[in-house]
């Protein structure tokens, strides 16, 4: 039986974590603490989806010109909502939005961009497979009261946070403020996020995995190709591909291997965004021994130039993240031309 002098709640963590740093107004415990609320709301709903009238889609394209579930609207307005009004963010932008979102002026401004994917991975909502929540978090660059553009266009290297959500057979939320990646599982039966994983690391010697959609295989350059192949081949290593990128990292930072979106002749920044899910990513796996990549350089040091830009992504285990930047060295550059 759960020893519940044990337990350790994410708000009692959070405070434990804030209080190694005396100059902290508890800005930050409240940002994590709105952002894990609206983990449970939107976790709440994705438990239900199977049973009420939300699946299908909202009859809309979003920006990336896929089609929008109704899961997805709400996902993004729960999180809206949930950090519009409390005074600690500059602006927001989310995956589902073209622009970025700044906060009304009815409500006070605060000092934390915060940006999100509000659902990854929702093409799998319908079949009841795990999907996610991804956010970055960053401090306000800009002189002004209010966020702008350029508060959100900053590189990964500049996040003061990142985490994700999975709703899988647990809901669990991960996440670093770059001292290690802890990780929280949902206990339903009272409502709380509870320390289920402190300390995340990938294990070494990781299990020989990769992940990828390997339909594309045809799609890719050949040293792409020569990659997978000497994995598999040479490597011995087995596959997993979920094709929702929260549920593939959360096994690649438990298990260890390497995660792959490459790039194809007709997408050379492959789809994953470098805002809402490689740079939030990348802090979480580099925290937790990792390495995450381009190919060619780290997702971390990339400074964005769009809100929605792409970016093709290598992560997981640092010497398999290493051997992909070896083995991809000599790939001439890839052009939908
Ligand atoms: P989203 O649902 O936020 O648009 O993201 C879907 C992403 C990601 O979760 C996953 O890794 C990838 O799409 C899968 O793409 P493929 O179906 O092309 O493999
Ligand atoms: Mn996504
Ligand atoms: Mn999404």
């Amino acid at each position: 039986m759960l020893q519940e002098s044990h337990v350790v709640t994410i708000s009692r963590f959070l405070i434990d974590e804030e209080r190694k740093y005396p100059e902290a107004k508890g800005a930050f415990t409240g940002l994590l603490s709105d952002i894990a609320l609206a983990a449970k709301v939107i976790g709440r709903e994705v438990n239900k989806a199977g049973l009420v009238d939300i699946l299908g889609g909202a009859g809309q394209e979003n920006v990336h010109g896929e089609y929008q579930q109704k899961l997805d609207v709400f996902a993004d307005q729960v999180m809206y909502r949930a950090l519009d009004h409390t005074g600690l963010v500059a602006c927001m932008a989310s995956e589902e939005h073209e622009h970025f979102i700044p906060i009304p002026e009815k409500f006070p401004a605060g000092d934390y961009v915060v940006l999100f994917d509000p659902l990854d991975g929702s093409s799998n909502i319908d079949l009841n497979v795990s999907i996610g929540t991804i956010f970055s978090i960053h401090r306000k660059c800009t002189d002004g009261e209010r966020g702008t553009l350029e508060d959100c266009l900053q590189p990964g290297c500049r996040q003061v946070a990142s985490g994700y959500v999975l709703y899988g057979s647990s809901t669990m939320l991960v996440y670093t403020s770059g001292t290690g990646v802890h990780g929280f599982t949902l206990d339903p039966s009272i409502g709380e996020f509870i320390l289920s994983h402190p300390d995340m690391r990938i294990p070494n010697p990781p299990k020989k995995v990769y992940s990828v959609n390997e339909a594309y295989f045809t799609r890719w350059s050949e040293e792409q190709q020569k990659l997978v192949s000497h994995l598999k081949n040479e490597g011995g290593f087995g596959s997993r591909y979920i094709g929702s990128m929260v549920a593939d990292v959360h096994r690649t930072l438990l298990q260890g291997g390497l995660f792959m979106y490459p790039p194809e002749r007709s997408r050379p920044d492959g789809k994953l965004r470098l805002l809402y899910e490689a740079a939030p990513m990348a802090f979480i796996i580099e925290q937790a021994g990792g390495r995450a990549s381009t190919g060619t350089q780290n997702i971390r040091d990339i400074q964005p130039t769009e809100l929605h830009q792409r970016v093709p992504i290598y992560l997981g285990s640092r010497e398999l993240v290493e051997l992909a930047e070896e083995m991809l060295a000599n790939t001439s550059p890839m052009s939908s031309s």
